[in-house]
């Protein structure tokens, strides 16, 4: 079974926001005051691993498991823990996670210990006080740590980097010198329009054709035609043992290769991290249709998915979409 959306794209790749709690406050993601949800609204971790094996039988091979914080979320070990044992009698192939980092040091043995090969960690810069400035109570040091914690566990990182608008744009180079001491990949990502946050988004956002240009300056890039499932496209250089990749959902429309669909902790499915239209799983769930009925409903959100987002940012404009970041995960 291989299920495609309307435009016949193949949909094989489940993205499943656990929380929307985080233990940071970034300042592109979320506001200073954010009101979490009701626990109840949140799926129950069975709740989520029965939506997970519905997609499974319907051809999802990889599931990302994402925030908010995944980590935060109490007993996320157990899901992951259940959905590893379906990777050796399913079609799932590969669980990852992305992360802030903040938890990594105690999580990371637990992590590959149950079948976690690789994650992202978000990091937007490697100097001290601006990751407090960016994070608004992080410590870079948790994460330095966490990563150092990941790699000894045998698990590939990759650093996610969103590139803001004087804030981190000056220090991208050092960034990367310090992605390839350590060997992490790493990818940078445009700042996109979701619900507003302190700051308008048109002072956040920079496009990553600066930064491809100062790199490619110092680096001279080759393109490489390497994939890892998401929409990133990676370079590599002579003078690097590591690729980078950009992520430009703003200046570089990617739509047409799209493989994703997006679970909410509420149990929303939104069919595009960059439109509103979603199909609710919750009240399905909890007066228990019947798993056919779950697959029919995922039938119709694919026949529904649309084409491509259509981000703008500009001064003028307010943000369309009504959800922070941490409600869908990146
Ligand atoms: N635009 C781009 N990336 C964002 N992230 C959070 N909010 C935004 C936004 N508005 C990133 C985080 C993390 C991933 C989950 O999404 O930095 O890397
Ligand atoms: Fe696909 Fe929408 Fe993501 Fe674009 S934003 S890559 S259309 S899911």
């Amino acid at each position: 079974m291989q299920i495609v959306d309307q435009f016949l794209r193949k949909i094989n790749y489940l993205r499943v926001s656990v929380t929307d709690r985080c233990d940071l406050r970034c300042v592109y993601c979320m506001k200073e005051k954010m009101n979490f949800l009701p626990k109840n609204e949140i799926l129950s971790l069975e709740e989520i691993e029965r939506l997970c094996d519905n997609f499974i039988e319907l051809g999802v091979e990889k599931i990302r498991l994402t925030g908010g914080e995944p980590l935060v979320r109490k007993d996320v070990i157990n899901l992951i823990k259940n959905l590893n044992y379906k990777k050796s009698n399913t079609k799932l192939k590969e669980i990852t996670l992305t992360t802030n980092g903040s938890l990594l040091k105690k999580f990371a043995r637990e992590l590959k210990n149950n079948g976690i090969n690789r994650i992202n960690v978000s990091l937007d810069t490697i100097i001290e006080e601006k990751y407090k400035e960016i994070t608004r109570f992080g410590n870079l040091n948790n994460v330095l740590d966490g990563i150092e914690e990941a790699k000894k566990n045998d698990i590939k990182v990759k650093i996610n980097t969103v590139v803001f608008k004087n804030f981190n744009e000056e220090h991208i180079s050092d960034l990367v010198s310090w992605a390839n001491k350590n060997l992490l990949d790493i990818t940078f990502i445009e700042v996109m329009p979701m619900s507003d946050t302190d700051i308008p988004r048109h002072m956040q956002f920079v496009s990553l054709d600066s930064t491809y240009k100062k790199l490619d300056m110092i680096y001279h890039f080759e393109k490489t035609n390497y994939r890892t499932g998401g929409p990133s496209n990676y370079y590599t250089s002579r003078n690097l043992d590591i690729k980078i990749g950009f992520i430009t959902p703003l200046s570089n429309n990617f739509c047409a290769s799209c493989n994703r669909i997006r679970i909410s902790s509420t149990g929303k499915l939104y069919m595009c991290l960059g439109q509103n239209d979603f199909v609710d799983f919750r009240e399905i769930l909890r007066t228990d249709r019947g798993d056919n009925y779950i697959k029919e409903k995922i039938r119709f959100a694919l026949s529904i998915k649309p084409r491509r987002h259509d981000f703008i940012i500009n001064s003028g404009i307010k943000p369309y979409l009504n959800r922070h970041m941490n409600e869908t995960g990146g």
